[in-house]
């Protein structure tokens, strides 16, 4: 299985129809992620990345080109194939934290890991370890309205983390805090990185983007720099994620 890509995009294009011109959001992206990288993208807003983010998590559809997620085509699929797929292999953060307000920090773990496969105990006890883990662990019965918005985005992203996903995608996941906030989400991200997870994280802040593993800059819907490609296929993946420790 060595060079199987967590992520492979190729020739993605996608136009939305506009009251004046259609609006070409993708206009033939190709990009690589190796498993254990930490990809950081960036670029003018508008210029693409929430749609790039949205196809490869399967949320929207490409209207030409290819994506693959841990080898396996997503581009195509219907929308029972996709939720199973999501569900299993892809975590999701967004800016403004998308929990369910009316229950409890614990049950906004417990239900995905619930719908995820896992008995009801099973699902407790790997929501706790994760709140315990994103320092949440205090505040397991309170509803995410009573928490900071600090607290908020660590509770969402132990929520995309419940159920072991391939890959952990977020866009502009510290765009809602303030600097403090970011730089602890950050660390966090650092963190899951150093443990070996795949991470794509579109953001506006250059902090963030400075802290990640590769820096992938799109402009118009094309990616216009990229300061680390993957690994060649024959390296190990383990090369991908050996800088971790020199973080
Ligand atoms: N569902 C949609 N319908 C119509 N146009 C859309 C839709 N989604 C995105 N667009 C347009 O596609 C372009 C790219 O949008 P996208 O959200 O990917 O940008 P972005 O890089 O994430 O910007 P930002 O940094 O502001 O979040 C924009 O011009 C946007 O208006
Ligand atoms: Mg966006």
């Amino acid at each position: 299985m060595s060079g199987v890509q967590a992520v492979s995009v190729r020739g993605a294009r996608r136009t939305f129809a506009a009251e004046l011109a259609p609006v070409r959001a993708l206009r033939g992206v190709d990009l690589d992620v190796a498993p254990g990288e930490f990809v950081a993208i960036t670029g003018p807003s508008g210029c693409g990345k929430s749609t790039l983010l949205n196809t490869v998590a399967g949320l929207d559809t490409l209207d030409e080109g290819s994506i693959e997620v841990a080898g396996q085509r997503i581009d195509g699929r219907d929308e029972d194939w996709l939720a199973t797929f999501r569900r299993h292999h892809i975590g999701i953060v967004f800016q403004f934290f998308n929990l369910l307000d009316g229950v409890s920090a614990l049950d906004n773990l417990v239900l995905p890991a619930v719908l995820g496969g896992r008995r009801r105990r099973a699902a407790e006890s790997r929501a706790r370890d994760l709140l315990d883990l994103l320092g949440l662990g205090d505040r397991a019965a309170q509803i995410p309205a009573l928490l900071s918005g600090g607290q908020r985005q660590r509770l969402a992203i132990a929520r995309a983390l419940v159920n072991e996903p391939t890959l952990l995608l977020a866009d502009e996941p510290t765009g809602a805090l303030d600097s403090a906030g970011g730089l602890e989400i950050l660390e966090l991200f650092r963190r899951l990185h150093a443990d070996g997870q795949t991470i794509v994280l579109v953001t506006h802040s250059p902090d963030v983007a400075a802290g990640a593993s590769r820096h992938v800059r799109m402009r118009d819907g094309l990616v216009e720099g990229d300061d680390g490609p993957p690994p060649a296929a024959d390296e190990s993946p383990a090369a991908a994620t050996a800088d971790a420790g020199a973080l």
